[in-house]
């Protein structure tokens, strides 16, 4: 399947080597876009689009949010999730981001491990460790994150049908924008109620954090707490399960280095940085230029939307030697899959957590995992990717 960017038609299954492309054709930014907008209206595809392709001018771009604004958010994902980080800059990104780093701490993440991700993690494998057989997209990496968030939040586990069911919704907003919409006004409803509740009886829980975080005597509103949860579910839940997803195929797909890291778990944090650089789950964001600016000998001008391809940039033959190429034996060398500059993501340590967890459950439980390749499982989307599926067969330990 291939989809069209500008001109030019690119598969959705490998849009690596459109991206090797445009870096050799260019100084690291071209003028076009690596965006598919076939299915979105008129109304919001940008009129001047340029691309950072280059290592060096996705790291330059993220690090100037003065220039290279995330503000437009507001008018795309922001409809949905309501005025976020995000879409913040400056003194008040800043402020805003402090409130709600706290609920991030590295003392709960030590805690989260134990008492969270790992029993969530096992009981999904008991599940099907009986059976011999599953799919780890559906039975597993679909649904790890899902638990994981509602449990950081305090949900009750009662609602956690509803809870996923909304979630799923609205992260996909460019398929069904109405549902979305819809999904959006309940989970704030639903959000408002938990968020009443800690009020009244503090808890230890994100929410609970989130309602009594103050910097000088300031607090978040309603509002900024429920959108910033919502925010949670697209930046945390999809890009967590997709990125474990990512790996597993990998693995799966590279037997000598899945054996490596089954007779050794200590590669698990390499292999975790490996597969984040070679297949992120999220290739391209967008920022929006404030001014006139050159970027890497280009002249942007003012009032245009630049890609910000990561996918492409992790991929750089100028920082990385044969980055074609999946090797969790790799020299280490610092991908830009979580961003940089002010709006480095917020849940990359949780996101390394959760798959390290989630990936060393299914090591230390199923040996012989084998991919079955009837159905020719890959990796697949842009901007967004994931495998299609992991049907697997194994043994339990
Ligand atoms: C492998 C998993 C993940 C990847 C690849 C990822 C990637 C990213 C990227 C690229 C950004 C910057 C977006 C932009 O500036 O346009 C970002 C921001 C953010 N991420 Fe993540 N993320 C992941 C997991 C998580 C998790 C688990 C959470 C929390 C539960 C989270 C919360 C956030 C938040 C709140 C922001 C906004 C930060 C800000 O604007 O200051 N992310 N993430």
């Amino acid at each position: 399947m291939t989809t069209k960017t500008g001109d030019q038609t690119v598969s959705l299954r490998d849009p690596y080597p459109f991206f090797a492309q445009k870096r050799r054709e260019s100084s690291g930014v071209f003028h076009g876009t690596v965006m598919d907008y076939s299915k979105t209206p008129d109304s919001l595809v940008p009129k001047r689009e340029y691309t950072a392709v280059s290592f060096n001018a996705v790291n330059t771009v993220y690090r100037d949010g003065r220039v290279f604004s995330s503000a437009p958010y507001d008018n795309t994902i922001g409809l949905f999730m309501g005025p976020t980080i995000l879409a913040m800059g400056g003194k008040k990104h800043r402020e805003h981001r402090n409130l709600v780093s706290a609920a991030f701490r590295s003392k709960a993440l030590a805690q989260w491990e134990p008492t969270i991700v790992r029993p969530i993690c096992n009981a999904l494998i008991d599940e099907f460790i009986g059976t011999g057989q599953a799919d780890l997209v559906r039975n597993f990496t679909f649904e790890f994150p899902t638990r994981v968030i509602a449990r950081l939040l305090g949900l009750p586990d009662e609602d956690l049908p509803v809870f996923r069911k909304r979630a799923v919704e609205l992260i996909s907003y460019t398929v069904n924008y109405e549902r979305a919409f819809e999904a959006s006004a309940a989970l704030k409803d639903y959000f408002c109620e938990q968020i009443d509740k800690r009020r009244a009886n503090p808890t230890e829980d994100i929410i609970g954090d989130l309602v009594t975080a103050e910097i000088d005597g300031e607090k978040l509103s309603d509002e900024a707490i429920y959108s910033f949860l919502r925010l949670l579910l697209p930046a945390g839940l999809e890009t967590t399960y997709r990125s474990s997803g990512n790996l597993l195929y990998l693995l799966l797909t590279h037997p000598d280095q899945f054996a490596a890291v089954q007779e050794n778990a200590e590669l698990l944090p390499q292999a975790i940085e490996e597969g984040l650089r070679f297949e992120t789950p999220l290739t391209t964001v967008q920022r929006f230029t404030t001014e006139d600016v050159e970027l890497e000998g280009v002249t942007i001008p003012a009032r245009s939307v630049v890609g910000v391809c990561m996918g492409s940039a992790n991929r750089d033959e100028r920082r990385w030697e044969r980055p074609e190429e999946f090797d969790i034996f790799r020299k280490p060398t610092p991908h830009i899959t979580f961003a940089a500059g002010e709006h480095t993501c917020l849940g990359l340590h949780l996101a390394r957590l959760e798959t390290r967890v989630a990936v060393g459950c299914l090591l230390d439980r199923l040996a012989n995992v084998t991919l079955v390749t009837d159905d020719d499982p890959h990796i697949f989307g842009q901007p967004f990717r994931s495998p299609t599926g992991l049907p697997v067969t194994f043994d339990a330990k």
